[in-house]
């Protein structure tokens, strides 16, 4: 599989996105679910590059109706993209947005890149061969929760899930240095993997928004599962916990 062409597809991606004109709004189901025109040229854009990278595998992707995931994808390559993560950002010209691509290989995090055009911070992971930031060695933080900062996600749009998103972040603050909401779940997991942050939740995201990133942090030495301790599915909606080295068990704040 050659990274280096796909990391040369993300880029030109984050290139569209940096220099798009003001972005002309579109809305989807769902509290503040927008879309944007750009969103949907990234993501034809990566499709036609990455199919002659790999002609053979599937996609799944945030904005063209293939959002669901299927049998097919669970066997052999399947690309699982999220052209704009951080579309809201992007709207509002607050930073950061990324460009998030995944490979599953029969059902399994194979390959995931995570580019923030804004910081031209190129995030890389092969499953078993380390997470890297711009082809240096990255490593999660061995601080304690205590010295560290957490990030967490809104779950937007999932109005049902404020309350408890609430709940947990109130229970969380006193554990840790403090808490931040960037606007983009991969690069939240992408802080969690560079050392920034110790620790990153959401109470549900999507496989687009956690595909490439879950595995760029799980290769930093992060652990990763969902609210109630299970292993990550890689195969739809989920809540995550995505901890540092330091931060050795699930905190207090997840348990009812
Ligand atoms: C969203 C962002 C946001 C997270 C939401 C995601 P989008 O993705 O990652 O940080 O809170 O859960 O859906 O809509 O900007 O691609
Ligand atoms: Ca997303
Ligand atoms: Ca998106």
């Amino acid at each position: 599989m050659d990274i280096e062409r796909i990391k040369l597809i993300a880029r030109e991606a984050g290139e569209i996105m940096l220099t798009a004109v003001r972005p002309q709004v579109m809305e989807k189901e769902g509290h503040a679910n927008f879309c944007t025109e750009t969103d949907e040229k990234i993501q034809a854009f990566l499709i036609e590059k990455l199919k002659e990278v790999v002609p053979e595998a599937s996609f799944l992707g945030e904005e063209d109706g293939q959002d669901v995931f299927t049998d097919k994808m669970s066997q052999g390559y399947c690309f699982v993209l999220d052209p704009i993560d951080g579309t809201s950002n992007f709207i509002y010209a607050y930073r950061p947005s990324v460009v998030s691509i995944a490979l599953l290989k029969d059902g399994k995090a194979y390959m995931g890149v995570v580019y923030n055009p804004y910081d031209d911070m190129m995030f890389t992971a092969v499953t078993g061969q380390g997470a890297y930031l711009n082809g240096e060695r990255i490593m999660s933080s061995e601080l304690p929760l205590s010295d560290s900062l957490s990030v967490f996600g809104t779950a937007p749009y999932y109005t049902e899930l404020q309350d408890k998103t609430f709940e947990i972040a109130k229970k969380l603050l006193p554990l840790c240095v403090d808490l931040r909401r960037s606007g983009t779940a991969a690069w939240d997991m992408c802080c969690v993997a560079m050392g920034r942050c110790g620790l990153y939740y959401e109470l549900r995201i999507q496989l687009w928004d956690y595909a490439a990133a879950a595995l760029i942090a799980s290769e930093a030495g992060c652990t990763l599962t969902d609210v109630s301790g299970n292993p990550l599915s890689y195969k739809g909606a989920t809540s995550v916990i995505c901890s540092a080295r330091g931060v050795r068990e699930i905190p207090d704040c997840f348990k009812n």
